[in-house]
């Protein structure tokens, strides 16, 4: 697979998964546009890593809750490109931003989750599409968990962000389809080196357990290798027949039933695998 002579802009590039996806996408040749919201240091140091790997790109910043600056991501992405081949929707603002539960949120928590999923992916692809030949690539990074489950109460608007983008991605890949232009949706399980690394301590050592014992069966927690490495392939020529779908890329964590307790389902953890 190679993406020589592409050109991509990632959302979010800065760090964290973002930073994997263009890693990947640079590794197989493709130009990449940094985009980042505050943290000029970090996008400066993807596009340091960038370079090593044999490939160049620019830095865009912008907040994706304006709709202006989006627009603004994709003429500066004309005036150094030219043209785009892939774009990935990953930015997300941070948790405090709209961590609050349904009872409690406010309009203003409830419209920065809205803003920078749903309303920047409808306004990012009718402003990436102009600029893309047959064959481009669109691609979305959700929760999907936020939107199928109700229990992660403080979620409540960023499931309800990512759900309303997941709807966008199937109606954009049937809009797109007759430009051969594929839309879809990936969903990581939980990703070291993200903004898991941001969280209280006894939040990221319980979750690393709980993945560890089974309840993503392979046993560990995803990296941003792993994601960038699912984007380039739903972004490879070869995908050009897959578009409107949502893929979960997590290790088998979506697959888990939270009804039973692990022990009756027969899950051998990778633990218990190394004992015997
Ligand atoms: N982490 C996980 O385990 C996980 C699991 C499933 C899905 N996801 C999804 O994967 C994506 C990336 O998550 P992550 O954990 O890797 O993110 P992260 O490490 O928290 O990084 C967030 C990125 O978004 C940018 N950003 C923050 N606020 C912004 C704003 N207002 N406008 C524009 N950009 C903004 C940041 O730029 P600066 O660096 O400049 O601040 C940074 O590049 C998100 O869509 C998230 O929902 C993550």
């Amino acid at each position: 697979m190679s993406f020589a002579g592409k050109h991509a802009v990632v959302t979010g590039s800065s760090r964290g998964i973002g930073r994997g996806i263009a890693l990947k996408l640079a590794e197989k040749g493709a130009r990449v546009a940094v985009h980042y919201y505050r943290n000029r240091e970090a996008a400066q140091a993807t596009l340091e890593k960038i370079r090593e790997l044999g490939s160049d790109g620019f830095l865009v910043q912008a907040d994706v809750c304006q709709p202006d600056e989006v627009r603004r991501i994709f003429q500066q992405v004309r005036s150094e490109f030219g043209s785009l081949d892939i774009f990935v929707s990953n930015a997300r603002t941070e948790a405090p931003t709209f961590y609050q539960p349904p009872m409690e949120i406010t309009l203003d928590h409830w419209n920065i989750a809205v803003d920078s999923q749903a309303k920047a992916f409808l306004v990012g692809v009718r402003e990436a599409v102009p600029l893309m030949a047959e064959g481009g690539r669109i691609v979305a990074i959700t929760f999907a968990p936020g939107g199928r489950f109700g229990s992660w109460q403080p979620w409540v608007a960023m499931g309800a962000a990512k759900a309303a983008m997941e709807v966008l991605v199937r109606y954009f890949a049937v809009a797109l389809a007759s430009r051969r232009i594929t839309v879809n949706t990936i969903s990581p399980g939980w990703i070291e080196d993200s903004v898991l690394n941001s969280l209280p301590e006894v939040f990221q050592t319980g979750l690393r357990e709980w993945q560890e014992r089974g309840w993503t069966p392979m046993g560990r927690l995803g990296t941003p290798a792993d994601i960038g490495n699912a984007v380039a392939l739903i972004c490879s020529p070869e995908a050009g027949w897959i578009t409107g779908q949502l893929i979960d890329v997590d290790g088998g964590a979506s697959l888990m039933d939270a009804h039973l307790p692990l022990e009756f389902q027969g899950v051998v953890t990778p633990k218990k695998a190394q004992a015997v």
